[in-house]
């Protein structure tokens, strides 16, 4: 397993991020599991965190790649996986981080008036849990993809 994932052609950056972005998934799970213990100042902290560390990685690694990688092909490639899985999973995560920001900002901080604030925190926050993993799988399907070709030619 640690071997086919060392003989992969993908650049060390492309690792790292996979790696971090599970570490992210897994985090968000452990970060719900404070909530429903009740500690909310830690489970705030904890999402908040990743959320913003996310927005960091997809603004440096993954935007930057799908302009040069992918748009160019969008939308006549879009019968390649190599092209649907990145652009599916572009534009579902832009929504994911986009809800992500939006659930912080309003749980968080007073910026956003009263009238645009959340009121029913548990719907979103469990919803934006689920699309984030669906993002998250879709990433790892476009990592294999993009870079582990072997699977693709037998
Ligand atoms: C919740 C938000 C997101 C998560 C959890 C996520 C997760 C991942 C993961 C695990 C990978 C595989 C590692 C890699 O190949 O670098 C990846 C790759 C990629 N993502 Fe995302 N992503 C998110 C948002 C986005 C957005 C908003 C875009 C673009 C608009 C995007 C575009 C890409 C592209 C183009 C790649 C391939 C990058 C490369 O290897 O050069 N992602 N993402």
């Amino acid at each position: 397993m640690i071997k086919a994932f060392l003989e992969t052609a993908a650049p060390r950056g492309a690792n790292v991020v996979l790696l971090l972005e599970i570490a992210m998934g897994i985090g968000l799970l452990l970060g719900a599991r404070l909530a429903r213990k009740e500690r909310f100042r830690q489970h705030a902290w904890c999402q908040s965190a990743i959320v913003l560390l996310n927005l960091a990685v997809v603004t440096v690694m993954m935007i930057p790649s799908f302009y040069v990688y992918v748009l160019p092909g969008v939308p006549a490639k879009l019968g390649k996986a190599y092209y649907a899985l990145a652009t599916t999973h572009g534009a579902f995560g832009a929504v994911t981080e986009l809800a992500g920001l939006y659930i912080l900002l309003s749980a968080g901080t007073s910026i956003l008036p009263e009238k645009l604030r959340i009121t029913k925190y548990k719907v979103w926050m469990r919803t934006i849990l689920v699309l984030w993993w669906v993002v998250l799988l879709l990433g790892m399907a476009t990592y294999t993809r993009w870079y582990v070709p072997h699977l693709f030619r037998k």
